[in-house]
């Protein structure tokens, strides 16, 4: 009983805030999807107008979108650029703002199409949205970054598919990217967004392919979003505030992820972040918090992982503040990144690995007020006889169904539990 109260009032809670973060973002324009026969209307700028064409090269039809932009860009009111329907080579394209109207739509029908290799895009970014106010991305596209042959190279110098920069109001929804070569996308600067309705697809040995980054951005939300890739489906990096994340689904990939965070100096805090209502199938990680050994002070605080459902996932619950992947970390001083206030809770299904629960806080900066609350997992198969729960540096409480045990205190407050000693200090080595 207490708990179904307890899911109300969360659920409740969550409605409201997808509500107030809903009213920052303009309504997803329709006057581009209905006219997409489009090329006369006054307000309506489509490529094909501008010579883009199915059979022109990535560099004539980048040309033809940045007219089309340019001249888009220029009207006072609420233009729409529209790429219709077929398939475009197109090199890479900045839309940057801000624009003379108060509203852009994006209506992408088509399907765009990547160079394959890693000279033909020098910049971060394949696509880049930059200093736009209410924008709206839509349409159905496709965005095929064509990222196979970059997987294997180290990750300096690989392009983004999808960027915003410094965008404040907007939407993205009902588009795909597939087979990036870096991030499918990323959010830095951003501020009220909202994403959702989107496909994300890329194998899972894409090395990379974080599916959303948002970084530096606040009031964000993410729902409804299907993501296979090659590494974390989401994450949030450093100065994010405000972010709402409902109904992923996710796998394969690397998980839920808060970080990595205390790679750099002067990191701002990430805070008020809220995951509920997402699945995760077959990922190296659940829902997890990761920072660099020897990270220099910063924050994170507010987090909620509710209502998470797990098949065959690798670590399902995971702070790891020694984040190290692929031996990149350059000291094991202990991470300087606080975590506080983090809730996990109603968070079921199976675990592939025997350390279902790991919660491996600073030794400088020992976790303050964690919470487990109602969680359910089991092995997945019999080939792990049972499953368990390991807890370094970490202050907090558990209540309710609690499988594995908890590893601790029954109290809040409580002191750092000390039965870390007998247990495995599995680390898990990807990104
Ligand atoms: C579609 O565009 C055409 C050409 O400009 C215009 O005549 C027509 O009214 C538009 N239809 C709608 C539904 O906006
Ligand atoms: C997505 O876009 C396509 C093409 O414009 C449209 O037919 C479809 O209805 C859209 N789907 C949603 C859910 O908006
Ligand atoms: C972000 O959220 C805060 C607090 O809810 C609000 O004051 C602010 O106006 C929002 N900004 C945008 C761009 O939505
Ligand atoms: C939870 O997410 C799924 C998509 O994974 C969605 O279909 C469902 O409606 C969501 N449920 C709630 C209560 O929001
Ligand atoms: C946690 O975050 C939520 C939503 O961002 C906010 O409403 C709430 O006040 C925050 N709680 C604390 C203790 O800061
Ligand atoms: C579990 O996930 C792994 C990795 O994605 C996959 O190879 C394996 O087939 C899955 N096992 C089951 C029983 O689904
Ligand atoms: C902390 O937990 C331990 C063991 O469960 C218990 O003996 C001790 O009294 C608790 N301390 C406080 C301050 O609650």
């Amino acid at each position: 009983m207490a708990s179904s109260m307890l899911f109300k009032i969360t659920l409740i809670s969550c409605l409201a805030m997808a509500t107030a973060h809903k009213k920052a973002a303009p309504p997803a324009d329709s006057s581009g999807s209905t006219n997409s026969t489009g090329s006369t209307g006054s307000n309506i700028f489509d490529v094909t107008k501008y010579s883009a064409s199915t059979s022109a090269s990535p560099s004539a039809n980048s040309k033809a979108f940045l007219e089309a932009f340019k001249a888009a860009c220029k009207v006072k009111g609420r233009p729409t650029f529209l790429v219709p329907k077929g398939t475009y080579q197109l090199g890479p394209v900045t839309f940057e703002g801000p624009c003379q109207g108060t509203h852009i739509t994006f209506e992408i029908q088509g399907t765009l199409v990547a160079p394959p290799d890693v000279k033909s895009i020098p910049g971060n970014a394949w696509i880049e949205f930059d200093s736009l106010h209410e924008m709206v991305l839509q349409g159905g596209g496709v965005f095929d970054g064509q990222g196979q042959s970059t997987w294997p190279l180290p990750s300096h110098n690989k392009p983004i598919s999808i960027r915003l920069m410094k965008c404040v109001i907007g939407r993205i929804t009902n588009i795909t990217s597939k087979n990036s070569k870096f991030f499918h996308m990323s959010l830095h600067h951003a501020e009220g967004i909202i994403i959702e309705n989107l496909k994300i697809v890329a194998p899972g040995h894409s090395k990379n392919t974080d599916g959303i980054h948002i970084s530096g951005s606040s009031n964000i939300t993410l729902n409804n979003i299907d993501i296979g890739t090659g590494d974390d489906c989401i994450s949030i990096g450093p100065g994010t505030n405000n972010v709402i994340v409902t109904g992923i689904k996710c796998g394969p990939g690397h998980g839920l992820s808060i970080g990595s965070l205390g790679k750099y100096k002067d990191e701002e805090d990430v805070g008020n972040i809220h995951v509920k209502n997402c699945t995760l199938a077959g990922t190296t990680n659940g829902v997890r918090i990761k920072t660099w050994p020897g990270a220099p002070p910063s924050e994170a605080f507010n987090i909620t992982f509710d209502d998470v459902t797990m098949t065959n996932v690798s670590y399902p619950i995971i702070i790891d503040q020694k984040y190290c992947p692929n031996g990149e970390c350059t000291t094991h001083a202990p991470s300087l990144v606080k975590l506080r206030d983090i809730r996990f809770s109603r968070i079921r299904g199976t675990s592939n690995t025997p350390v279902a629960v790991k919660l491996a806080c600073s030794d400088k900066e020992p976790c303050q007020n964690v919470k487990l609350q109602d969680i359910s997992l089991k092995p997945l198969t019999s080939a792990i006889d049972e499953i368990s729960s390991f807890c370094t540096n970490v202050h907090g409480a558990v209540s309710g169904i609690q499988n594995p045990d908890p590893c601790l205190g029954p109290h809040p407050g409580n002191s750092s539990n000390s039965d870390s000693s007998s247990a495995p200090s599995p680390a898990p080595t990807d990104d």
